[in-house]
């Protein structure tokens, strides 16, 4: 931890928010020693948020010391944008990446949206541009635009309605036409085949993380944990989510832990979830054949304090842009 404390707290407080983290995060592994470090960036972070009526919003894929720390909700990014639109406080600190704190802007522009770093990007919101958009429509005419959230504002204006793992298949199917583009991905749209009787037309971006698991990992862990259920992110191959017990976004899998009686369950998707959940869950077994990514992981304790001391770093979205990017957005919740 190198940034410099600028409040400083007793050694009573200090251990106080020490054995609060720890009370979470013990289920992690963390020890007292770790939590200790936590502390003072905790206290502050907190503190800072009280006086400048901000309020953090962290995906599930966030650090724990992050989620069970300092965030004020944790979710996945349909929950995280309903969250965005509706808050009363003047900042929001957007811990996650960077398309998730353009969709709090573009949905609450009165509000200054900071994310700690700006290279938290996305690996599929880097697949397409803008101009691909408008030559894809050029190139199929009248064929409505769904665009997956993990796209920039700029891609979104382009688009007729935007969805998320959450509600893909319901969007998809409300669209007044039998074909329909899907993007940017590629995978994302596969699994939507089977879901729907409409004609999807695809992109071939992809997930750094989710294009990683395989159909023989799924199968070889079945076989070593009889009764497991396996839950998929549905970023991941159709060979994947073909073994799924439940496929989805990351509030869905959680929804299913918390409604299941099974004991050991499978997360293919982020090692974070897996963390998030076992700290919440600790009489159930995660088996996480998990992978990091790495713009998820460019926030910690030192930028967010950073971010709240100094404003930084903003998110700007030119308002034409922003403006259409909106009418995208708020269709997908009207819709959803
Ligand atoms: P969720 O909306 O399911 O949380 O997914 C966001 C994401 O980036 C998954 O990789
Ligand atoms: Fe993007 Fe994949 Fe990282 Fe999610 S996990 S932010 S889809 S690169």
């Amino acid at each position: 931890m190198k940034t410099m404390q600028q409040v400083s707290f007793s050694r009573h407080e200090i251990e106080a928010e020490a054995s609060r983290l720890h009370e979470k995060l013990r289920h992690l592994k963390f020890g007292l020693a770790e939590c200790m470090a936590f502390a003072p960036y905790t206290l502050e972070i907190n503190l800072l948020k009280k006086e400048k009526n901000a309020v953090i919003l962290a995906h599930n894929y966030q650090r724990p010391e992050i989620i069970y720390g300092v965030a004020d909700f944790t979710a996945d990014s349909l929950a995280l944008s309903k969250a965005a639109q509706t808050t009363d406080a003047d900042m929001i600190v957007f811990c996650g990446v960077h398309f998730m704190a353009e969709t709090a802007k573009i949905l609450n522009p009165s509000k200054k949206v900071l994310l700690p770093d700006l290279e938290a990007g996305c690996s599929l919101s880097e697949s397409i541009t803008a101009k691909d958009v408008r030559e894809l429509k050029k190139k199929f005419p009248g064929v409505p635009v769904v665009t997956y959230v993990n796209t920039s504002a700029e891609v979104k204006a382009e688009s007729d309605v935007v969805c998320t793992s959450a509600n893909a298949t319901k969007i998809v199917n409300a669209m007044d036409s039998d074909t329909v583009i899907f993007l940017p991905d590629e995978f994302m749209a596969k699994n939507l085949e089977s879901k729907t009787s409409k004609k999807i037309i695809s992109w071939s971006g992809k997930c750094i993380v989710h294009e990683q698991f395989t159909e023989e990992q799924i199968i070889s862990y079945k076989k070593t944990y009889p009764g497991l259920k396996v839950l998929v992110h549905t970023e991941c191959t159709p060979a994947v989510v073909k073994h799924a017990d439940m496929a989805g976004s990351t509030s869905q899998m959680q929804k299913y832990v918390e409604s299941t009686s099974a004991k050991q369950l499978m997360l293919v998707t982020e090692c974070g979830m897996a963390d998030m959940l076992k700290a919440k869950h600790p009489e159930k077994d995660f088996i996480a054949p998990c992978i990091i990514c790495p713009y998820m992981k460019k926030n910690h304790l030192e930028n967010i304090l950073a971010s709240l001391r100094e404003g930084k770093f903003e998110i700007k979205i030119e308002e034409n842009v922003r403006k259409k990017a909106f009418k995208a957005v708020q269709r997908m919740l009207d819709l959803s």
